[in-house]
C-alpha cells in the first residue's frame, strides 16, 4: 500500500529511515541553540517537555517546505500540484520525566514528527502511542524515522523517558512541522 492510499485510510502514515543519518545528525545540530520554554498542555502542570522554537533557525522550516518532505505530504493528501501549504515548525525535547500526556492537536491540516534523537532502548520510554481507529498503537521513531498523521483527528502522546544504566540520562529531541492548506 502506497503513503497516498495508507493516509487516506488511516490518517496516518510510518515513514521509518525517512532522513540520511547526516541529515539528522544536521537538523539535531541546529535544534541545540534554539530558544525555548517548559511547556506543558495549557491549563496543566507542572511542565511536561521542553518546546524550542525552530522558527528562529530558517533551515528548519525550510526542510519541511523542501524534498523529501513536501513530496510525502503531497502524497498523502493528493495536492493538486500549485497548492503550497504554509508550515509552522518547532521541536521538543525530552528529557527524564518528561513527555506529551494524550492530546489532539487545535489547528494543522496534516503534522510531521521527524525523530532527530532518540533515547538508546524501549526500557527507556519516550514511545509515540497513537488512539487510532483501529485501537492504540505504540509508533517507537528511531532517529530518521517519520511519521506523518491528522493531529486533530488522533488522540497522542509519549510515555516519560525513564533513567536506565545504560542510558542514564536519556534524551529525545523531534521536529515538528504543521501544515495548513
Ligand atoms: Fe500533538
Amino acid at each position: 500500500m502506497n503513503v497516498r492510499e495508507r493516509y487516506a485510510r488511516e490518517r496516518w502514515v510510518r515513514l521509518p529511515g525517512f532522513l540520511a543519518p547526516g541529515t539528522v545528525r544536521e537538523l539535531e545540530r541546529l535544534t541545540r541553540d534554539l530558544p525555548g520554554r517548559r511547556a506543558s498542555l495549557s491549563g496543566r502542570e507542572p511542565p511536561e517537555w521542553d518546546e524550542l522554537e525552530a522558527e528562529a533557525c530558517p533551515e528548519l522550516p525550510r526542510f519541511f517546505l523542501g524534498e523529501p518532505a513536501l513530496a510525502v505530504v503531497r502524497e498523502a493528501l493528493d495536492l493538486a500540484v500549485g497548492i503550497r501549504p504554509r508550515v509552522r515548525c518547532w521541536a521538543n525535547r525530552y528529557r527524564i520525566g518528561d513527555r506529551i500526556p494524550p492530546h489532539r492537536d487545535g489547528g494543522g491540516d496534516v503534522q510531521m514528527v521527524v525523530c532527530l534523537k532518540a533515547p538508546a532502548g524501549e526500557a527507556n520510554g519516550g514511545v509515540l502511542h497513537l488512539a487510532t481507529a483501529g485501537g492504540v498503537r505504540a509508533c517507537p521513531l528511531r532517529p530518521g524515522d517519520a511519521v506523518l498523521l491528522e493531529v486533530t483527528a488522533i488522540e497522542h502522546w509519549t510515555t516519560p523517558l525513564v533513567a536506565t544504566p545504560a542510558a542514564p540520562e536519556p534524551e529525545r529531541v523531534v521536529l515538528v512541522g504543521r501544515y495548513d492548506l
